[in-house]
């Protein structure tokens, strides 16, 4: 019978970011009507499933997301605004859930003092962020494309600047390097594909309803 039941829930299927803001991302939703008792369950499980309030998670790294999202793997999602500008996915963005906030920065060594006359050497995860910054404000740039631990670039001398996410500022302090500008301030971002929103309408409208009021 309930093998029955649950093959005919047709499932609000949800990317969850893997980690402390995906655990609070489901804390919202829950208290939104879209509770899954069962994540809550210390395992290694990455799908879940309630059938009484139709819906599934399931835990995926962060800056995947998206890509679940975009090719309709996942009904909905939460990504940061940083994936979102640096990869473009095909989604709708929906709200912002006003979590996970920090902003994008380019730091630099302290006292470090920029020659504009030559090209400026970026090191980032964001290459496409860091491209549109400074083409924005005409400066001559080279991108090292780095996939972590970027605060070391300056400090060994493979770069001058870096590109990156300041939350509380203490990596950069710990490294003795400063922000020199915002780029854009971050926060969490509910998405949507774009066929899934039309036939799970009514539930992600619920969702949304039901998360606006919240005092974050
Ligand atoms: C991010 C970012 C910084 C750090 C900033 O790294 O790249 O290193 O957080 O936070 P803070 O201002 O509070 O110190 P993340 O932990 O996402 O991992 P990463 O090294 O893969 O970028």
């Amino acid at each position: 019978m309930e093998a029955n039941r649950t093959s005919q829930v047709n499932y609000l299927n949800v990317a969850l970011p893997k980690g402390r803001l995906g655990e609070k991302v489901y804390q919202l939703f829950a208290e939104a009507g879209f509770e899954c008792p069962s994540i809550l369950e210390n395992s290694r499980k990455l799908i879940f499933e309630n059938p009484e309030t139709g819906v599934r998670y399931f835990w995926v790294k962060p800056s995947d997301v998206a890509i679940y999202v975009a090719r309709g793997a996942a009904d909905i999602g939460v990504a940061g605004k940083d994936i979102l500008l640096e990869y473009r996915p095909d989604v709708y963005e929906l709200m912002d859930l006003g979590i996970g906030k920090c902003r994008m920065a380019v730091a630099a060594p302290v006292g470090f003092a920029e020659d504009p006359a030559r090209t400026l050497r970026v090191a980032t995860k964001f290459s496409r962020i860091a491209r549109d910054y400074y083409a924005g404000i005409g400066r001559d740039i080279d991108i090292i494309h780095l996939n972590g631990s970027i605060e070391i670039a300056p400090i060994l001398g493979l770069s001058d600047v870096i590109v990156d996410i300041v939350e509380t500022g203490t990596t950069l302090r710990e490294n003795h390097l400063e922000v020199r500008e915002t780029i854009v301030p971050i926060s969490a971002r509910l998405i949507a594909n774009r066929s899934g929103f039309k036939f799970k309408r009514e539930a992600i409208e619920r969702l949304m309803a039901g998360l606006g009021g919240k005092d974050k």
